[in-house]
């Protein structure tokens, strides 16, 4: 009898009850352990969700503590507090630290196999607090970092070119945050360097505007903050960045994802977690090799490494 994969998600607020859906719906799961302070929250966000499986996909979902995140292949860290209209994500750092630091031991204690899939701000910070507070393998610590950025990036460029996003391959590197950066040189469509796309464009359409490369990265730096502003938090695309990383763990598919992970030595950075592309497979995070960056991108990453590094320095991890 084929084991069944078994996914546990450590917070049941908006993001984990919803990356659960999302697991759900999509058949990733045959278990989803929803495990919250608020006891009732997380009862009824299972409750809510099995009500619904007699129409999707088989999966035993249900509300446990600590004790039943035993045996789980993937365990997902949403946990502390997400942020507000006008903050930013290192304003929850110190708070969210601290609740990382009271929990994960116990978390780890009963699931030291799983693969931890960081999802709780500001990730990178919170990944590299995971590593130091558990002394998990870093292969097993993985932070959705600039996943979702990087999906963020590919819809806006695709939707300015009237290209498909999945033609789109271009990444966002360094802090899930403010800092991050895009490698432009790494950026392609359909194959086609971008900047060699953009030229066969406006040779062939005169009227084409190209893009404004410094707006689109502004554009996905204020992505999540202007969903905030609209309707309070952001769910649905980080649930789905989670979902892609326990895809890629589950089927062991060897994807090449842009996410958060301890550094080094890449472009002499050491001790700090962001992110650069990894290859994610059953075993975890494997880091790629180093990208070749111009020297100006090579700057904005240093400059997305040392932020993050002057925040941990002022924190208590
Ligand atoms: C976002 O940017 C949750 O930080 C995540 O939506």
């Amino acid at each position: 009898m084929k084991k069944g994969t078994k996914i546990s998600i450590l917070g049941a607020g908006n993001v984990g009850a919803t990356i659960a859906y999302t697991l759900t719906v999509s058949g990733v799961a045959s278990e989803i352990v929803l495990v919250d302070i608020n006891q009732n929250k997380a009862k009824g966000e299972a409750m809510d969700i099995i009500q619904g499986t007699a129409l999707c996909p088989p999966v035993n979902i249900y509300a446990g503590d600590y004790c039943d995140i035993k045996n789980s292949d993937i365990v997902i860290v949403t946990l502390g507090s997400a942020r507000k209209p006008g903050q930013t994500r290192i304003d929850l750092a110190q708070g969210n630290v601290n609740i990382i630091k009271s929990v994960m031991p116990d978390a780890v204690r009963y699931a030291p196999d799983a693969i931890y899939v960081v999802v709780s701000n500001p990730v990178d910070i919170i990944t590299y607090t995971i590593m130091k507070v558990t002394g998990l393998p870093e292969s097993h610590v993985i932070g959705s970092g600039t996943l979702l950025d990087s999906a963020r990036l590919r819809e806006i460029i695709a939707s300015k070119i009237e290209i498909s996003p999945k033609n789109v391959h271009a990444d966002v590197f360094g802090e899930h945050g403010d800092s991050s950066m895009v490698p432009w040189s790494l950026a392609s469509i359909g194959g086609m360097p971008l900047n060699h796309y953009l030229n066969a464009m406006k040779a062939k359409n005169p009227d084409f505007p190209g893009l404004d490369l410094d707006q689109i990265v502004e554009d996905v730096h204020t992505s999540g903050g202007q969903v905030i502003k609209l309707k309070g938090a952001t769910f649905y695309a980080i649930a789905l960045s989670a979902r892609h990383i326990c895809t890629c763990i589950l089927r062991n598919t060897n994807t090449v994802v842009t996410c958060s992970g301890m550094l080094h030595g890449a472009y002499g950075i050491n001790d700090v977690c962001l992110s650069l592309p990894y290859i994610i497979n059953a075993r975890g995070a494997a880091p790629m090799e180093v990208p070749d960056l111009t020297a100006e991108e090579q700057e904005k990453f240093v400059h997305s490494a040392n932020v993050l590094k002057e925040t941990i320095s002022s924190l208590n991890i």
